[in-house]
């Protein structure tokens, strides 16, 4: 029988915790997993500090949370391994991954259950990460913009937010858009989760266009709300695994010219569901 040893701390009362004693090119059992799977949906997103992981260390880790995500659209990917997206900043680029509030790939009809990033190279001070989450939005919204929003459906459109965004990218045919509960309820831990966001969602169905613009608007800028954040500074080394179910990130470029540089790898996820 194995013991879950790892030690498991809050970095603020509403978004991730840090976990250390671990070192994740280890072999996991299934009562770790299942530890680290519960520990990831109560606190949205863990980090780790110190870690060294080969390209096949950070997949076998990521595949025992379930198969790994291809990305529809990203152009940087390791050779060899198109399961992870290079995350790379320098004085040339002209953008960056996540740039703005977001849950990853949520065009997606079964959008990403987790993402592991880990980190290679930063930038003298700047390019932390800024986590939020979409339990303490949810909650914070009052009993009658809850009872309005249950039950209602959004856009999330991969076509409009991915055509022509990155230089270098082979355009697709045609990307990926899908409808989603506005809230969901989390399948592992049951509680509900605001679920719209900035990058990806464009329209509530069930609401006339001049309405779910006005909605939608309210709801991004509820997600902005700092008392719902954490805020990562990584060094290299740093690991982050965020639950895209329960929580968005957007990621800083205030480090321009600076470099930063990482691995990324997505696990996949379910068709996300409201029950109340
Ligand atoms: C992303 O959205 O995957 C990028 C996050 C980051 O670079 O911090």
């Amino acid at each position: 029988m194995s013991t879950v040893s790892f030690d498991v701390r809050k970095l603020t009362p509403k978004c991730g915790a840090e976990v250390a004693g671990i070192d994740l090119a280890q072999r996991f059992d299934d009562t770790q997993i299942r530890a680290l799977h519960e520990a990831l949906a109560e606190h949205g997103v863990l980090f780790f500090r110190d870690q060294r992981l080969t390209p096949e260390q950070q997949k076998a880790f990521g595949r025992r949370f379930g198969e790994l995500h291809l990305h529809p659209a990203w152009p940087r990917l390791v050779p060899g391994h198109p399961e992870i997206m290079e995350i790379y900043t320098d004085a040339n680029s002209k953008r960056i991954a996540g740039e703005d509030w977001h849950s990853d790939v949520s065009c997606d009809s079964e959008p990403p259950l987790g993402t592991v990033l880990y980190m290679l190279e930063v930038p003298p001070v700047g390019g932390d990460t800024l986590f939020a989450s979409m339990y303490a939005a949810y909650e914070a919204l009052s009993a009658p913009m809850k009872q309005l929003l249950e039950g209602m459906t959004a856009l999330h459109d991969g076509e409009s937010t991915y055509r022509g965004r990155y230089e270098g990218m082979r355009e697709r045919e045609s990307y990926p858009s899908a409808e989603h509960p506005v809230i969901r309820t989390h399948p592992v831990s049951g509680r509900k989760a605001l679920f719209v966001n900035r990058i990806f969602t464009r329209r509530i169905m069930q609401l006339e266009k001049h309405e779910s613009d006005a909605v939608l608007e309210m709801l991004f800028r509820h997600v902005e709300t700092p008392e719902f954040h954490c805020r990562f500074r990584w060094l290299p080394g740093s690991v982050a695994f965020w639950d895209n179910r329960c929580v968005q990130h957007h990621a800083l470029w205030d480090y321009y010219p600076e470099r930063r540089r990482g691995l990324r790898v997505t696990v996949r996820g379910d068709r996300p569901f409201y029950r109340s």
